[in-house]
This record gives structure tokens, C-alpha cells and sequence, in this order.
């Protein structure tokens, strides 16, 4: 069946960057449904060709070496322009009428909204009144980007408001960490294994260590990010979402209702804080010159970092730390997760660093995707003495060569197919929103923990490494382990 998507905020920068560049990777692949369609809507008046040609640049850039003028020639014939204003009911019934001029039968349709947060109510209530959700002559599916509400209160808002126009199994919320390939690489590690499951969990992990790191300041995006901060920025959606993967039992099958649920069961069991929590499990930072940004006020106490240490109340984690951090302005771009194993119960050799250091699994999401395991071993020649050598696993090696492919590709091929188990749940959204909501509230209130300044380039604030002294574990500050 030749489907269609139909992208919303067409002149937008994700559109140029992420969707048609990931389209046209699909398209050279073979992997988009054959005569599939693909629809810009937005303000500006292009004519069909203008659009393309205007693809045609942003595309050739982000795709590099692998554009092909004639693969291009191709698949810009599939590319259409259709004007329109999402607050306008009119234009919706324009673009019904357009589409069904360019489709024949049945045909599926995804209509990616990729618009300003603000704007998502209206484009899915006029969808719904223009008839546009009506799935009987194909599928229709909505994507919806980041951020989803901008708290619990908004987020349900938002979910009822859908509801009225979309059945839940009709929505595709993203959130781009999924379509990683090294994230989808923790469902195989731990589910297509059989030596990590028995020590995946409280009786041989210390501690988990999530780290999202980031090099870039918060630039050109400084308005939205000040009103935002890193809490509903990272932590709310990537950073959880990668908790949820570390931490969920197995699903009976790899079923998007299945996993869902294993994932929402992860968040029932954090368990939520109260009380002195919010100072003794959190540190918040703001790196220096941030208020020097353009569009950031003077006073501001927006964090740019922050640490939430976080449990998991169930019989495989109970009293298990997962550490989630993650901060702008920092020494590099890394995304990693640390499981660190206990360490041995008893020292043997003599030699041996004291305490020992104890086992660790390191899976490097970015920038170079791999898993390093550290273990100890003799150093030779001494008598017994030991050192933490490793093992390196790095996709790199094994996709021949081949960057791996952009995290839109997998999301978008997933919507087409149906395949929800790599978007959020309403459910999932929801109760992310109820843990990251009394936290941000508390960081507002007198009895919010010091936001600390830090120096760019570094691990965030010395504070952090402090306070992880005062609780004796120490932070993975290493730099991409694998390149
Ligand atoms: C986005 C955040 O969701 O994720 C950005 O809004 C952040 O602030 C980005 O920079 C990080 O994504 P990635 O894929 O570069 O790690």
C-alpha cells in the first residue's frame, strides 16, 4: 500500500534536518512503502518544485557523501507542497481534499507534527473535524514531537484533548533516544543474553550511572531553554526513558503493548521524593556565562545541569541508586550507561587496589556506539598483582563501515509499519511527568538545594563529585571510552 506523511511545520529546521534527510535514506534503502507520498504544510507559499528544490540543499548537506543526484531526481517527484495555517479549520479540509487528489484507494496516513508545542492541540483537533483521523480507508497515525506537555497538569490536557480526535493506538509520541541504535542494543544485550540476567540486579549491581553529557551551551535555543530548563529538557523523557530500558523485567513477547507496559512498570516502582530528598538526592548546577546567553534574564536560575539520585522500589532494585545526570557545557559528548557491579567480597591478593574497584559494564550510546565490560587481570610479570583491563564491543566495527543510521529513519519506517514499542504511552508520559514535577516545584522553593556554578569544559560542578564522595562511589568521567 503506497502511504503518505504528511509533515507539519514543513519550513521547520527538524524538517530539513532530520525527517526528509532520514525520507530520502529510507527512499535509497528501498525501505519506504513503494509510490509512498510525502506532504509539506506550513505558512510559506512554495510551489511544489520550490520546496524540493529547497530540500534538494539541506538534504545534499546532512547526507553527505551518500546523496545521489539521481537517487534524489527520484524521490523529489514524490515530494509535495500544500500551504496552510494550523490554527485554520479551513485548511485542513483544503488539505483533505488535496491529499485525496494525489492518493488513489486505500492509503495510509502518518501526519508528523512538527510544529511549535503550542500548536499541537489545534492541528489534532482540526484533523479530527476535517475528518482527517477517520481511519477506514487506511490507517491514520499522528507523531508528535517532544515536549509533550511541559508538565503533568499539561501533559493530560494534552492526552484528553488527542483522545477526542485519535484513538491511543493511533499516536506515535517521540522521543528520539529510541530510535538509537545502541538504545535498541539494550533490549538485545539484556534480552537475547543469558550471562548478564542473573547479575542484573540488587544482589550484584552497586549502582547504575546514566550520564547524558553535552559539550554544545544552549545557543540560539536560549529563550525556550530558560523557561525549560534540563529537568523537562533531558531528564523527563531521554534520561528516564533510558532508566526504564536498564531497569524493566523482560516482556512475554517484543510486543509494543508488552514492552510499554514493562517500561511503565519501572516508573510505578521509583520511588518518589519527598520532604529532604529533594536536597540530600539532587544537585543542581549553571554553567558559568549562561546568563550572559542571549535571551536569558539576568537573575536567571535556570539549571544547565543537575544529578537526581533515584530508586526503584521493587524486589529486583530495592536499594539500588540509579544516578541520572546530565549537563551542557561539559567536558564532552557522551551518553552512557554504567552498571557497576559490587565489588568481590573478600580481597585475595595482596596487590590489589584497595578498595577494589569491582566490575563494571559500560554501554556507550554516542557518540561512537559500542559496550566496554572492565574486569581485573594480572598484570604479567608481577607476582599477583592486579589491573582493570577491558573488553570492547563498537558497532562501528560491525556495521561495515557504515555510520549507523540517524534515529529518525527507524522512527519513522516504526510509524509506517505500526510498530508503537519505540514511542511513549500515554501512561508513560504521564507518570514521567509525576516524578520530574515535585522536583521541579521544589527547585523553585526555599528549600531548594544551592544551584551551583560551574566552569564549561568540566564534569559540572565540584559539588557533584562531592557529594558522589560522600556516598563513596565516584563518577564515570571518562570521554567516549570507545571511538
Ligand atoms: C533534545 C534536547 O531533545 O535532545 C536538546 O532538547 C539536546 O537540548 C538534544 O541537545 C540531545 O540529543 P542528542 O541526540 O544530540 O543526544
Amino acid at each position: 500500500m503506497a502511504d503518505t506523511i504528511v509533515i507539519f511545520g514543513a519550513s521547520g529546521d527538524l524538517t530539513s534536518r532530520k525527517l526528509i534527510p532520514a525520507l530520502y535514506q529510507l527512499f535509497v534503502k528501498g525501505r519506504l512503502p513503494e509510490a509512498s507520498r510525502i506532504v509539506g504544510v506550513s505558512r510559506s507559499d512554495f510551489e511544489h518544485q520550490q520546496w524540493r528544490d529547497a530540500l534538494r540543499k539541506t538534504t545534499a548537506e546532512f547526507a553527505g557523501d551518500t546523496f545521489d543526484n539521481a537517487q534524489w531526481a527520484r524521490f523529489s517527484e514524490t515530494i509535495f507542497y500544500q500551504p496552510g495555517d494550523i490554527t485554520n479549520p479551513a485548511d485542513f479540509v483544503a488539505l483533505g481534499g488535496f491529499l485525496e487528489s494525489i492518493e488513489s484507494g486505500e492509503c495510509g496516513r502518518v501526519y508528523y507534527l512538527s510544529t511549535m508545542p503550542q500548536l499541537y492541540e489545534t492541528a489534532i483537533t482540526n484533523l479530527g473535524d476535517a475528518g482527517l483521523s477517520d481511519d477506514s480507508n487506511g490507517f491514520r497515525r499522528v507523531i508528535i514531537e517532544k515536549p509533550f506537555g511541559t508538565d503533568l497538569k499539561t501533559a493530560k490536557a494534552l492526552n484528553q484533548s488527542i483522545h477526542s480526535s485519535f484513538r491511543e493506538d493511533q499516536i506515535y509520541r517521540i522521543d528520539h533516544y529510541l530510535g538509537k541504535e545502541t538504545v535498541q542494543n539494550i533490549f538485545a544485550l539484556r534480552f537475547a543474553n543469558s550471562i548478564f540476567e542473573p547479575l542484573w540486579n540488587r544482589n550484584y549491581v552497586d549502582h547504575v550511572q546514566i550520564t547524558v553529557a553535552e559539550e554544545v551551551l544552549v545557543g540560539r535555543r536560549a529563550g525556550y531553554y530558560d523557561t525549560s530548563g534540563i529537568l523537562r529538557d533531558m531528564f523527563q523523557n531521554h534520561l528516564l526513558q533510558l532508566l526504564m530500558i536498564t531497569a524493566m523485567e523482560p516482556p512475554a513477547s517484543y510486543d509494543a503493548a508488552l514492552v510499554r507496559d514493562e517500561k511503565v512498570k519501572v516508573l510505578h516502582g521509583i520511588r518518589r521524593m519527598t520532604g529532604g530528598d529533594f536536597a540530600s538526592d539532587t544537585v543542581r548546577g549553571q554553567y558559568a556565562g549562561y546568563l550572559d546567553e542571549e535571551g536569558v534574564p539576568a537573575e536567571s536560575l535556570t539549571e544547565t545541569f543537575a544529578v537526581l539520585k533515584l530508586y526503584c522500589d521493587n524486589w529486583r532494585w530495592q536499594g539500588v541508586p540509579f544516578y541520572l545526570r546530565s549537563g551542557k557545557g561539559m567536558s564532552c559528548r557522551t551518553t552512557q550507561i554504567v552498571i557497576q557491579f559490587k565489588q568481590v567480597p573478600y580481597v585475595l591478593f595482596d596487590d590489589m587496589p584497595k578498595p577494589p574497584i569491582g566490575n563494571r559494564l559500560v554501554i556507550q550510546v554516542q557518540p561512537a556506539e559500542g559496550i566496554q565490560m572492565h574486569f581485573e587481570t594480572k598484570v604479567p610479570d608481577s607476582e599477583m598483582r592486579t589491573r582493570t583491563s577491558t573488553l570492547d564491543f563498537s558497532f562501528q566495527g560491525t556495521s561495515g563501515g557504515k555510520s549507523l543510521p540517524d534515529a529518525y529513519q527507524r522512527l519513522l519506517l516504526d510509524a509506517l509499519n505500526g510498530d508503537a514499542s519505540l514511542f511513549a504511552r500515554s501512561d508513560e508520559v504521564e507518570l514521567a511527568w509525576s516524578i520530574i514535577d515535585p522536583i521541579i516545584a521544589a527547585w523553585k522553593s526555599p528549600a531548594a538545594p544551592p544551584l551551583h556554578r560551574y566552569q564549561k569544559g568540566l564534569w559540572g560542578p565540584d559539588e557533584a563529585a562531592v557529594w558522589m564522595h560522600q556516598q563513596h562511589r565516584e563518577w564515570f568521567d571518562v570521554c567516549p571510552v570507545l571511538r
